[in-house]
């Protein structure tokens, strides 16, 4: 059987009042790989990658989690709450604030939803939250408030709180562009051991090494359309789209010294 993509996105169109953010989108996430998305600033990245889960409503067009309309039961029919935290159980997220609590510490910020949501008895909670914190390297710290911990060690935390969720997709919204640029590495590298295990990802990103080496496939947006889905060699170095290459241009432009 030929298996189908872990998100199907056809033709959404998504506006803020009268501004029209995402035009059309067609894209199709394939399962076990990363996908990067890139465009300037305000080319709608966040936008479509909240509208994967639902977090942003759009207009019209469907997006599809492994077969299942996400948001609708039917075209313009708004699925129950319920039904909707169901399907957002599978995906997990993260941003590029850490959104942790600042009174637990790391273990029991990991471990919180683990009983909240998945109704774990405390304990095995626990065990699971330290299961995953030591997968992203965490295991000497665990018992760590945020205040006492690093940006990118607060980054790492948050991605073990996603993870111990087990998803089977994760959305990642520039979780690198809050950190000094000493702690994007370890963030980065805790993102490319998930992306070699198989793990479904798709990763709005400013890292353009990150989606030259790790993405299998790149979306580039601007002014919310999506000009072009190919492979990060297309994309990053031999863009047929002149936006794309002012794109570039720029970005090289920045980041030389
Ligand atoms: N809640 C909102 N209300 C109105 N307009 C919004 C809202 N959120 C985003 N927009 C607009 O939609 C467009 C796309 O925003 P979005 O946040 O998706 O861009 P982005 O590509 O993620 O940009 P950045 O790289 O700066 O994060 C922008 O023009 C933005 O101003
Ligand atoms: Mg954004």
């Amino acid at each position: 059987m030929v298996q189908a993509s872990a998100v199907e996105i056809r033709k959404v169109n998504k506006f803020y009042g009268p501004f029209q953010a995402l035009k059309d989108i067609d894209l199709s996430i394939p399962p076990g790989k990363v996908t990067c998305l890139i465009g300037p600033s305000g080319s709608g990245k966040s936008t479509l990658l909240r509208c994967i889960n639902f977090l942003e409503p759009y207009e019209s067009g469907k997006i599809l989690i492994d077969g299942q309309m996400i948001g609708y039961d039917a075209p313009g029919k708004p699925m129950s709450g319920r039904r909707l935290r169901d399907m957002r159980r599978s995906i997990g997220m993260v941003f590029q604030q850490f959104n942790l609590w600042p009174h637990m510490t790391a273990q029991q910020n990991v471990a919180e939803g683990l009983i909240r949501v998945r109704g774990l008895r405390k304990p095995d909670a626990e065990e699971r939250a330290a299961e995953a914190l030591r997968k992203v390297g965490m295991a000497d710290k665990m018992g760590n408030h945020p205040a006492r911990l690093s940006g990118g060690q607060q980054q790492r935390v948050a991605i073990a709180r996603a993870i111990a969720m087990e998803p089977r997709l994760m959305l990642f919204d520039e979780p690198t562009s809050a950190l000094d640029p000493e702690l994007v590495g370890e963030v980065l590298g805790v993102m490319k051991t998930l992306a070699s295990e198989g793990m479904t990802m798709v990763v709005v990103t400013h890292e353009m090494g990150f989606a030259a080496h790790v993405a299998d496939q790149v979306a580039f947006l601007e002014g919310g359309e999506l000009v072009a889905v190919d492979t990060p060699s297309t994309i990053l170095h031999h863009p047929r789209d002149a936006r794309i290459r002012a794109f570039l241009r720029t970005y090289h432009e920045r980041n030389a010294f």
